[in-house]
């Protein structure tokens, strides 16, 4: 009777383990960049459909939409809080029930810190692998050129910026503003940034952000060699300017940030999770052969 009920239970066990390894490959999460939607066909479309086609085996993707249509999506990505937008992922995450038991995160452009953000921010579900693409983890100091398509919004936030990206009625809303990193004023970023001086440990350090980021498996930084839209472009790599002047920059391993491990990236580091990849090409460009020789292993 104790035997049958004994094989009754590991029959159950082996049906749950079964179910749960047949729930096929890890899902996808996408967030796309400034001047880009969720689902424009030429830009988050095609990741899509190259991750699809490259993990195969029905994998799911989603690509995060910030509102409820994509015009609301764009706009979004210009003129709403970074911290609101984080929250708004965290709670679409939370409630698709494909991604309860993990799933990889592909960043491009301000969406890779701002999916460094959920992680720290957000431990559940689990992020599994984190692959910023040209994210800018130092921030930015200067918009050389203008991605997407519509310049009117670009220039709209280049002369708030000018105004003072600061000034708090500015910071509050202008989403380029809360990454704005003025090496000429470090004090006053570290105390006026709402968002990227918070995730960075600048203004005080959570404990919290260093546990939830060290619960991924790998964090993965591409860097663009040939960027032109992110100055530094060092900033992909967790590198900045060094203080006083925009001329001569630091790289990661010489960041306070790194030496004193305020956010694991050492830990990371030194666990072999911290993988930095440098794609030949301007930004957010690279090939379908580039993406499989060096990004699909962490997504299969
Ligand atoms: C630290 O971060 C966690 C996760 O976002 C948050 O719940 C907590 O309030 C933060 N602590 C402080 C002191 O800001
Ligand atoms: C650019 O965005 C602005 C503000 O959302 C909008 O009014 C304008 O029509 C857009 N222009 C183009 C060419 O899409
Ligand atoms: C990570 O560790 C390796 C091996 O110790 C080292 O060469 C590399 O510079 C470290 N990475 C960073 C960002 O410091
Ligand atoms: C940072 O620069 C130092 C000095 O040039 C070098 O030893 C180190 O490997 C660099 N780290 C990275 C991550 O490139």
């Amino acid at each position: 009777m104790v035997n049958k009920m004994m094989f009754a239970v590991e029959i159950f066990i082996l049906a749950v383990v079964c179910t749960v390894s047949q729930a096929g490959p890890t899902p996808v999460v996408l967030w796309h960049g400034m001047g880009d939607s969720c689902c424009n066909p030429l830009s988050m479309g095609s990741i899509k459909r190259l991750v699809e086609d490259k993990v195969g085996d029905g994998v799911y993707v989603k690509s995060l939409m910030i509102g409820s249509n994509i015009v609301e999506d764009t706009e979004n990505g210009f003129l709403m809080n970074a911290n609101d937008q984080v929250t708004n992922v965290c709670a679409q995450l939370k409630k698709d029930p494909k991604l309860q038991q993990g799933y990889n995160a592909m960043g491009f452009s301000q969406g890779g810190q701002f999916l460094r953000a959920v992680a720290q921010r957000c431990p559940s579900p689990p992020m599994l692998n984190l692959i910023s693409f040209g994210g800018q983890h130092q921030g930015v100091y200067g918009f050389p050129h203008c991605p997407g398509a519509n310049e009117t919004l670009c220039d709209y936030v280049r002369k708030l910026l000018n105004l003072g990206a600061y000034i708090s009625w500015i910071q509050d809303f202008l989403t380029q503003a809360e990454y704005w990193h003025d090496p000429l004023n470090e004090a006053e970023y570290r105390a006026k940034s709402v968002f990227l001086a918070d995730i960075n440990q600048e203004k005080q350090v959570n404990a919290t952000y260093k546990t939830n980021l060290l619960k991924l498996k790998n964090m993965v930084l591409v860097k663009f060699a040939e960027d032109t839209m992110v100055d530094p472009k060092d900033s992909e790599w967790f590198g900045f300017y060094d203080e006083g002047q925009a001329k001569t920059t630091h790289n990661m391993t010489q960041s306070k940030l790194y030496q004193q491990d305020l956010l694991g990236l050492k830990e990371l580091n030194e666990s072999g999770r911290l993988f930095l990849l440098a794609s030949p090409g301007d930004h957010l460009q690279f090939t379908d052969a580039w993406f499989e020789a060096n990004i699909l292993k962490f997504l299969k």
